[in-house]
């Protein structure tokens, strides 16, 4: 549960407040979330009839009271224990209550039992759409046997800043695949029954004013960059939610905005579900009643007495109540949530719903999600018999205490109570060596001192560093700075770049592995061998880690951000671009967000998007690509393993426009993830839209997607730096609509 501008402490007391009240084991009154609907005397319970059916029956049978009740929560998530939200049913109606929780790494809002996935940004560095949509059905699955009906994620706002707090909780920084991500997980948990919310519509961007600053962007910015992966969690994997966000949006509150909710998300995207206001983010009863919004979260300021005396005179037609109502009701019939209402037992609250799949499932993901940022002289995998390991640090976390397995605010994922508990990485570490013969010692790092004795006399060391972000707050820079263990982020007086180059200095085989939930600065670099990104990896944490720095798994995340060299090369450049002045953030950037910045500029990254590497190689040969009749192309080309290794390979498509157009050099496009044996070739197809050629053509009178004619080049490679394979088509112009 949230509420907004909560800064990080209160968090934490919150959290403490549902630790203290889930040890009084007294849940609360989720036996009152669903009300058992019987079709005799409700028509709309026949599932024969669609969802559009069904939803207008039960609209005209609604008085005014049965409406407004349904269109905002009744802040009563104290009686509704471990929810962030709660709308009441109606019986009389077969009309269920409705029960709204977070987040993208599992469950949120202080439910316990269930399983702790590895942080968004993770799911999204797996590239593997499989593998999300598993998570999704777990998730899905998880959350429909607790109770809840509407799940408050994903979050698909864009890393245009890196700094951003929230930057774990979302896909990164590239349109294509945060959207391509959000499909594959929305697609899954619906299935289960859950109303999945693609959120926070729209352009939030980052915590710093978060209530109050309008973020100001150009018409083709915000449809090349801020709107595609809102646009497919709508259009392709139907998402029954939108949640708007608390920020402005050309000085008008995102949930109130006529333009962004009735003409691009209504009209354009044609959104057939819902719009729910973040929590405390409604700010008026007509204008956003007019403007799309249709339910206000978390209780009922706007959409409760005052919107009843609006429609009842006039100011709100009885129409746009009406469209409000059956928005909601159309999506809780196309889930499912009227004919597979979740179980309505107190005991849900109680019951353990994660399971050993889930677990496994955690664990794959992190292991899939971790990207190997660097690696010399074959350092990684470890797998020697009889070396002696050093493990450093806070963020490997000491046996049985909680490692760094996600971030903070509303999106975490609560372990009380859960049997299995984080693996850390000193537990996996320590668990894996036994079987290499290997010695493990461990240093905290809290004294430099020790940890640099432990690393000069060990053979190899790993050092484990961490940042600590959550909502409510930005990062002030991009350094590791001083250790923080979640939750406690009180920073050591250990900094730990300084840890980590006085251990490299100790010992020339040493490993960092990074838990960080975004991008930071390696001042220590070039004197590490390698460097594994593991993000916030979830419960299991400890035994993905292990697997792969001895290579029981090969490494095959990429990164879905640019690493920068340091803050100075990024995309915002200025104090207008972020945080903003005078309650305005400026996105004169434009399209240059990311990757696109830094190949416009010929900015050399630190690492770059899409990169990853693997304990095998691949090559690439063969591409072919054929333009179809209906305006797609058709791509074909070789991956072949090359290595001794089984490994994964993300190969990634990315397409150079014609000059005149003003898009960036290059954008990426398509992607496949495939799994190949040594010594073996896949042949690999994919088949790049119309849309994967057009911008967001600003000249028309409509205003709408354009092909210009010319030459496109369509890149394949390894990452957005290192594309191995070209080929050009020629297309002509064709103008595709909004
Ligand atoms: C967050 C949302 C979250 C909501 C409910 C808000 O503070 O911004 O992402 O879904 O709380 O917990």
């Amino acid at each position: 549960m949230a509420l907004p501008s909560l800064p990080r402490r209160s968090w934490c007391l919150r959290l403490a407040l549902l630790v203290a009240l889930s040890a009084l084991a007294v849940p609360a009154a989720l036996g009152a979330s669903s009300s058992p609907a019987r079709a005799g005397s409700c028509p709309w319970m026949d599932a024969s009839k669609s969802a559009s059916e069904r939803a207008r029956e039960l609209v005209a049978a609604m008085t005014l009271d049965d409406k407004i009740q349904l269109v905002h929560g009744d802040g009563n998530i104290f009686t509704y224990y471990g929810v962030a939200g709660h709308v009441p049913g109606n019986p009389a109606l077969c009309l269920p209550d409705l029960l709204l929780n977070d987040a993208g790494a599992g469950i949120g809002d202080g439910q316990i039992l269930t399983t702790a996935f590895p942080a968004p940004i993770a799911q999204a560095a797996s590239w593997d759409r499989n593998l999300q949509a598993e998570l999704g059905q777990a998730v899905g699955s998880e959350a429909w046997l607790k109770g809840i009906d509407v799940w408050l994620a994903p979050d698909v706002n864009i890393a245009r800043v890196p700094l951003n707090g929230r930057n774990f909780e979302a896909f990164g920084e590239d349109p294509y695949l945060a959207g391509q991500t959000a499909a594959a997980e929305i697609a899954a948990v619906q299935q289960e029954h859950v109303i999945a919310t693609v959120k926070h519509y729209a352009l939030n961007n980052q915590e710093t004013n978060r209530d109050t600053a309008s973020s100001d962007v150009a018409e083709r910015p915000l449809h090349e960059i801020y709107m595609p992966a809102f646009e497919t969690a709508v259009e392709k994997a139907h998402a029954g939610s939108v949640m708007c966000s608390y920020n402005r949006i050309d000085s008008i509150y995102a949930c109130e905005q006529p333009f962004m909710l009735r003409q691009v998300l209504k009209s354009e995207f044609a959104f057939p579900g819902f719009v729910m206001s973040d929590w405390g983010a409604t700010h008026s009863t007509a204008p956003a009643a007019k403007a799309g919004l249709d339910m206000e979260m978390w209780d009922d300021t706007y959409f409760g007495e005052p919107l009843k005396e609006a429609v009842q005179s006039g100011e709100v037609p009885m129409a746009r109540l009406d469209d409000m109502v059956f928005r909601i009701v159309r999506s809780m019939f196309a889930v499912g949530v009227f004919d597979d209402p979740p179980p309505a037992e107190p005991a849900a609250y109680l019951a353990d719903v994660s399971t050993p799949e889930h677990v496994l499932l955690a664990r794959r993901t992190a292991e899939e999600g971790s990207v190997l940022l660097k690696n010399e002289e074959a350092t990684l995998p470890l797998g020697g018999t009889g070396k002696t390991i050093a493990v450093i640090g806070t963020a490997a976390g000491p046996a049985g205490a909680a490692a760094v397995y996600g971030g903070a605010g509303s999106s975490h994922v609560p372990l009380v109570g859960t049997v299995a508990g984080v693996v850390s990485p000193l537990q996996g570490i320590q668990q894996t060596a036994l079987g290499y013969g290997d010695r493990v010692v461990y240093a905290d790092g809290s004294a430099i001192s020790d940890a640099v004795a432990a690393a000069s006399a060990a053979d190899v060391a790993v050092v484990f560093a961490n940042d600590a972000e959550g909502e409510g707050s930005d990062r002030q820079d991009l350094s590791l700075g001083g250790a923080c263990i979640f939750l406690e982020c009180t920073k050591t007086p250990v900094d730990q770049d300084e840890l980590i180059a006085s251990v490299a200095a100790a010992n020339p085989h040493t490993v960092v592995v990074l838990q960080t939930g975004g991008p930071v600065l390696m001042p220590w670099l070039r004197s590490v061998k390698s460097v594994l990104e593991t993000w916030y990896p979830g419960q299991e944490d400890g035994n993905a880690v292990a697997a792969l720095l001895f290579g029981e798994v090969d490494p095959s995340g990429k990164l879905p951000e640019t690493f920068p060299r340091s803050e100075r090369d990024l995309p915002t450049q200025s104090a207008r671009q972020y945080p903003g002045v005078d309650g305005h953030v400026t996105y004169s950037e434009g399209l240059l967000v990311g990757y696109r910045w830094y190949d416009r500029k010929r900015i050399e990254p630190l690492f770059p998007f899409g990169h990853g590497l693997s304990y095998t190689t691949f090559r690439y040969s063969n591409l072919s690509a054929t333009p179809r009749g209906d305006g797609s192309v058709d791509l074909r080309f070789t991956l072949t393993n090359t290595g001794s290794r089984p490994g994964a390979e993300v190969a990634q498509v990315y397409v150079h426009e014609p000059g005149a157009t003003g898009e960036p050099p290059r954008q990426l496009k398509g992607f496949a993830k495939v799994l190949i044996q040594p010594g073996q070739s896949r042949l690999v197809r994919l088949t790049l839209p119309p849309r994967a050629f057009a911008f967001w053509d600003t000249s028309q009178t409509a205003h709408g997607w354009t092909i210009a004619e010319g030459d496109y080049s369509i890149s394949v490679g390894s990452s957005s730096r290192d594309l191995r394979l070209r080929a050009d088509v020629r297309l002509a112009e064709e103008g595709l609509g909004p």
